[in-house]
């Protein structure tokens, strides 16, 4: 028996007794990519320190993160997939290489947790047009007695990027009687917008254990979702359904998975609404209530479930302190949820009086833009005799999921992962904003609640308790196109967190730094702990814009700007 906490405190010993720092597990929001709307595996918020940023912790690092994966939204129900997990994984930044990492992985598997080698097999990449077989990898393995070695091509054996363009390469994955636990990805290469793959100029390895599947194996189960890290979650569904979680697994998997997801969604500052993440979190949150109804719950209950989660993950204590804005967001939510069906059944209705069939258009119309689920449609129609088919339902969604893809592509087609020269420019703008603001209202008070820069734009969230005037934009304008013209140096440094916080440097959300920072200096104006990047001078920039300032929520503004040539 071995328990969730017990894993990952074994994994992070394991690899600091082996000369790695331990990193923080960041939030769900990708800071630096908007390539994607989460976090998806350990090594994503890396990004920088891949592509060969130094990184203040040093080459070996180590940690556990938490992650959403929304292409599995549809595959949850099973005994495996989750939207929210955590995930295990040792790094190194251009230091050790496959022989290393290979035993690493061997010895911690075998010596630490005990398993022994005769369970345990192995894949490798196969080899194609853009990388040579992995042979390399297999002779480690071999050498180190594990014989069962398939290789495989690119669709299993390859990782990467995380988001449409960086780091990626051919991994190596383990398997235990069968089942996945740890992939080491040798990531030598660079996708790039072009979709080419390009040889790195630093050779890192990224590894990822998935918290919940490991611990399920160790403790002979097969269903991830009877460990302590759901059972807890599904005992609370059973007593407020009154069902046995025997008879209705698929449905009760799906509720304590998406439940979950939205409870660290939410602690990670993002609330429901139609667009990005707070899209898939309301998803995620209707779809679990459409489950809850289908089991029989009536009343509201998905912020019933908040204290089982939150007593689960004890070593998150942000969620204690975040419990009530949880627990009322997802009430809010459920409320509109309900809303939302009363007015869907309403135009239901008027749309099918006196009617045999509902069109596909029709339908996609109460889906779209009423926010009637399909299964809802399907029920309705078949207790009232209506005809609807689900096919041609699905091709009208294919259409218009055809037509946002593209615009989607369209609005990321440059990509922030590679560290463009824009996106370098406005992360330097950001900083002078904000020392901009601060003079501007002779408030040292004021920070940082949030920052996203594509390569088009900086957008950046402040405490401020109003809005502002056009003068007071022109007055912040004019001072960040004063120290841009200056040509102030920009200077990096690092610095213990003790030291950074004594000597008052401002920084965004302090849980998540390690116990070095880097601290970038912009000579004159601004001090800020920052993973960066930035560029060298001010006078790089070019000319500073607002484009646009509104609220972000009660007490945030939020400023929209762009630099012009
Ligand atoms: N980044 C790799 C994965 O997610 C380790 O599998």
């Amino acid at each position: 028996m071995i328990s969730r906490e017990q894993l990952i405190k074994k994994y992070i010993d394991f690899f600091v007794s082996k000369n790695h720092k331990k990193i923080p597990n960041s939030s769900l929001i990708p800071e630096n990519d908007p390539t994607a709307l989460f976090i998806s595996a350990g090594m994503h918020p890396l990004v920088p320190f891949l592509l060969g940023e130094k990184h203040p912790l040093g080459k070996r690092l180590v940690g556990v993160q938490r992650c959403i994966r929304t292409t599995d939204i549809e595959e949850v129900g099973d005994e495996v997939h989750h939207t929210f997990f955590e995930m295990l994984g040792n790094w190194s930044l251009g230091d050790y290489w496959k022989e290393e990492s290979i035993k690493y992985s061997l010895e911690f598997l075998t010596k630490e947790l005990k398993i022994s080698k005769e369970k345990l097999s192995v894949t490798c990449f196969k080899g194609d047009k853009d990388a040579p077989k992995d042979t390399e990898s297999e002779k480690v393995w071999k050498s180190l007695g594990v014989n069962k070695i398939k290789f495989l091509p690119k669709e299993s054996n390859w990782w990467g990027p995380a988001g449409k363009t960086g780091p990626c390469g051919p991994d190596s994955e383990i398997f235990v009687n069968k089942v996945e636990i740890w992939n080491n990805v040798f990531m030598q290469y660079i996708k790039n917008e072009k979709q080419e793959y390009i040889q790195a100029k630093q050779k890192n390895v990224d590894t990822g254990m998935g918290v919940e599947r490991t611990v399920a194996i160790l403790n002979n189960l097969k269903d991830n979702y009877l460990t302590e890290c759901f059972l807890p979650i599904i005992k609370q569904i059973e007593q407020l359904s009154k069902k046995k979680y025997e008879d209705y697994k698929k449905e009760m998997r799906i509720i304590a998975d998406h439940i979950k997801a939205a409870v660290f969604i939410i602690n990670d500052g993002i609330v429901p609404s139609n667009t990005e993440q707070g899209y898939i979190l309301r998803r995620l949150i209707r779809r679990a209530i459409r489950y809850g109804q289908s089991i029989n719950i009536k009343e509201n209950f998905t912020h019933k479930l908040v204290d089982s989660i939150i007593k689960i993950y004890q070593d998150y204590p942000e969620l204690k302190t975040n419990r009530n804005k949880i627990i009322e967001e997802l009430e809010k939510e459920e409320n509109r949820f309900r809303h939302t069906l009363e007015r869907a059944i309403n135009i239901f209705e008027r749309i099918t009086k006196d009617k045999k069939e509902i069109s596909c258009k029709e339908s996609f119309l109460l889906y779209q833009s009423y926010g009637f689920p399909v299964e809802m449609i399907e029920e309705e129609c078949k207790s009232r005799k209506i005809k609807f088919s689900r096919e041609e339902f699905e091709n009208e969604c294919e259409i218009h999921r055809e037509l946002s893809r593209t615009a989607a592509e369209g609005k990321f087609k440059s990509g922030l992962a590679d560290h463009s020269q824009e996106t370098t420019k406005l992360h330097t703008a950001s900083h002078l904003l904000l020392a901009a603001i601060k003079k501007i209202f002779k408030d040292d008070s004021i920070y940082q609640k949030g920052s996203n820069i594509t390569p088009e734009r900086l957008r950046f969230d402040f405490n401020f308790p109003r809005k502002l005037t056009n003068e007071e934009l022109k007055l912040i304008e004019d001072e960040v196109n004063k120290n841009i013209k200056k040509g102030c140096e920009v200077i990096r440094e690092e610095m213990s967190l003790e030291e950074a916080k004594n000597k008052g440097i401002s920084g965004v959300f302090e849980h998540k730094y390690g116990e070095i920072v880097s601290v970038y200096t912009i000579a004159g104006c601004s001090k800020e702990i920052c993973t960066g990047p930035h560029v060298k001078n001010t006078c790089e920039l070019g000319k500073f814009k607002i484009i646009k300032e509104e609220s972000s929520s009660s007490g945030v503004r939020r400023i929209k700007a762009i630099l012009e040539q």
